[in-house]
């Protein structure tokens, strides 16, 4: 699908953006191990999450729809789950892929998963490797890099590990393994990454304790629990970012999570000179939540590495394009990472922004970004990945003239409403 988007006079409006896509995740696969039914409310009705269910499914849990696009999950207790009787396919969820082979590696079965084009070219030996330390039977193809990945589960033990790449997917597989590993699994992260797993470990009656950099967890059993998933900053950013580089923007947004692992992209627009603000902040199901309001900015370059990467990481395709409408320059570093999304979006990203006018250089771990460059529209292609579909989208409310964005459809990975959505802010009278 190929959709057109002009820039229009003003952004305008509210939106309540979709469940948060990791917490989603998480909430399915945690609740299926659980004891007991549970309800998870605002659940994101989008094709990764939608690939967890279907796995879950297939493992033997029941998952039902509830009014409002919600679920209701029957929990199967720790020994409940059932050898699947076909291979599991995780589509394009990098999220669903390494959490289930965590899971799958302790369980008295055998199970086979796959993805689709882009999963199957991403790395898998970052779980394969640690799992294997825990006494898993895991196999991948291309020397254990890449899936399908084969696994004949069976009993673990706990393991100390540091792990090499910040990766909430990884560390969350790990945690999946020690509930069912013998003695305890003791994880470092020398960079923290998002710790939803963390909480939702710790509501549900884990073992788990978080000091410092470590986490140590004892084999456990999970009570359920319900959930109602704040709506996904990641999605969210999007409107932050249209807020501050339109020129006549006002832009409410509704229930947005605010984790800290996750809010960086509040701090990094902040520091930028975002006219942003946070209101009405609260817990809800354990996580930070609040209303966001955004509106037209002057925008000035920065310097990103480090600490901040794992908190903005998903969002700095938008970062890029925030940072070519700013004054002065931007480099973003310690990013390695982006090339082992779901495309390389450090190439795709100065790729796209490049054809729409924008003065962006590729460095191996980021870009450096010359700022104070008028956009103007440009035929351009998502690779048929989401973050980069919807960050031109926004990118051609600020162009000139016509932004044609091939597959736009990518969209439908974590924020199936986003075309609509972007229509109604760009309806707004001026
Ligand atoms: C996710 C973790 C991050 C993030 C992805 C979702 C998760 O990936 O980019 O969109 O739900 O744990 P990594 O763990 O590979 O950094």
């Amino acid at each position: 699908m190929k959709q057109v988007v002009q820039a229009p006079p003003a952004l305008d409006g509210k939106v309540s953006p979709p469940g948060d896509k990791s917490i989603s995740h998480r909430a399915v696969i945690l609740n299926g191990i659980a004891r007991g039914d549970s309800r998870v409310s605002n659940f994101a009705q989008a094709a990764d999450c939608l690939a967890t269910v279907a796995c879950m499914r297939s493992l033997g849990v029941a998952i039902e729809s509830s009014k409002g696009g919600g679920l209701v999950v029957g929990g199967v207790g720790d020994k409940g789950l059932k050898e699947a009787d076909d291979v599991l396919c995780a589509e394009n969820s990098g999220t669903t892929m390494r959490l289930l082979a965590g899971l799958l590696a302790a369980q008295p079965f055998f199970s086979i998963i796959t993805g689709d084009r882009s999963l199957r070219s991403r790395p898998m030996d970052r779980v394969i490797q640690p799992l294997r330390l825990m006494g898993a039977q895991i196999w991948g193809r291309s020397s254990d890099s890449r899936a399908p990945l084969v696994i004949k589960g069976g009993q673990l033990h706990g393991i100390r590990y540091t792990l090499p790449v910040p990766s909430a997917q990884l560390k969350s597989a790990l945690l999946l393994a020690a509930l069912y590993a013998r003695g305890d699994t003791i994880i470092k992260e020398p960079v923290a990454s998002r710790d939803h797993t963390e909480r939702m470990l710790k509501a549900m009656g884990a073992k788990i304790e978080v000091k410092g950099d470590a986490i140590t967890v004892s084999p456990s059993r999970l009570k359920a629990i319900d959930i109602t998933v704040p709506g996904d900053i990641s999605s969210a950013a999007f409107w932050l970012v249209a807020g501050v580089i339109h020129h006549r923007a006002n832009i409410r947004l509704s229930n947005v999570g605010i984790n800290p692992t996750r809010s960086g992209i509040i701090d990094v627009l902040n520091a930028m000179g975002a006219n942003l603000t946070v209101t009405n902040e609260r817990t809800v199901s354990g996580e930070p939540v609040a209303d966001l309001r955004v509106q037209s900015s002057q925008l000035s370059g920065i310097e990103i590495s480090g600490e901040l990467i794992p908190r903005v990481i998903d969002e700095i395709p938008l970062i890029a394009l925030a940072a070519s409408v700013a004054q002065g320059k931007t480099v973003i570093r310690d990013a390695g990472e982006l090339r082992v999304k779901e495309t390389d979006r450090i190439s795709n990203t100065a790729k796209e922004l490049l054809k729409l006018g924008a003065d962006v250089q590729e460095l191996p771990d980021g870009m450096v970004i010359q700022g104070r460059k008028k956009l103007r529209g440009a035929a351009c292609e998502s690779h048929g990945d989401h973050r980069l579909a919807m960050m031109i989208g926004v990118a051609a409310l600020v162009a000139e003239g016509k932004t044609e964005i091939d597959n736009a459809e990518a969209v439908n990975i974590s924020y199936p409403r986003f075309w609509q959505d972007l229509k109604r802010l760009s309806a707004a009278k001026s």
